[in-house]
């Protein structure tokens, strides 16, 4: 199975092609690279696409040996980026329209093989060992902020993530999100096979819908105030 930072990179060559040729773009990932292994390193490989495409990039995560280790990787890479330590869940709901393209790999699913070092990470910054209830809010929250931090079209990648059969639930850290976000102006056109990541965009639409129905709503809750 091939990582969702690969699926990532391939969703925009695919579905995104103009926007690899303008710059200025926001990239975001929440979840950053905590172990220098081959199968995982997607903040190098995406932050170091950002540097060539001249994109912006922050990676959040709630540890800060992780952000450390980015922000020291940016250095030497001399590129200005950000490494956020915070929630990502938390760091999405104080934004605003500034997010194009986001990497969603944060609080780990239990697959109850995790190392004790992992669990005691978990254990010493959020209170409690990692919970496999924990993960899907934790992306839930990161989606339902996505709704107002996504920019037009924003594409997202959750890792991670994937179904034992078309019509089965959604396992790993999307059982949660994904269905919610099928249900709230978020689609998933573009499935390649040989990913355990699933691709979410925002409708085109979506925030002049969005708009149309808070005028609707705003002007029937003054016509009703009124009456
Ligand atoms: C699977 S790892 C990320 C791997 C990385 N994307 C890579 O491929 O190299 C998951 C990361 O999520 C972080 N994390 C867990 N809960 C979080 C939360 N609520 N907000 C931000 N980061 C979180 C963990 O500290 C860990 O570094």
């Amino acid at each position: 199975m091939e990582h969702g930072h690969s699926l990532l990179i391939r969703a925009l060559q695919e579905h995104r092609p103009s926007w690899l040729e303008r710059r200025g773009l926001n990239m975001l990932e929440i979840g950053t690279t905590r172990e220098p292994l081959a199968t995982q390193d997607s903040t190098r490989i995406l932050s170091k696409l950002c540097q060539e495409r001249g994109w912006n990039f922050t990676t959040c995560d709630m540890d800060p040996r992780n952000t450390a280790r980015a922000a020291e990787l940016f250095r030497e890479m001399g590129a200005p980026f950000e490494a956020v330590t915070d929630r990502g869940e938390d760091y999405l709901a104080r934004h605003r329209h500034a997010f194009d393209v986001v990497y969603l790999d944060a609080y780990d699913f239990d697959h109850g093989k995790h190392s004790e070092e992992r669990q005691q990470r978990y254990e010493s910054i959020l209170g409690s060992r990692i919970d496999q209830h924990e993960c899907e809010v934790m992306h839930l929250k990161a989606m339902q902020a996505l709704n107002h931090a996504g920019r037009r079209g924003c594409l997202v990648v959750i890792d991670d993530t994937w179904r034992e059969k078309a019509d089965g639930p959604w396992l790993g850290k999307g059982p949660l999100a994904v269905p919610w976000a099928l249900r709230n102006g978020w689609t998933s056109t573009y499935q390649p096979e040989g990913y355990r990541a699933v691709v979410l965009e925002l409708q085109e639409d979506y925030y002049d819908l969005h708009r149309r129905v808070s005028r609707v709503v705003r002007r029937t809750a003054r016509r009703v105030l009124a009456a």
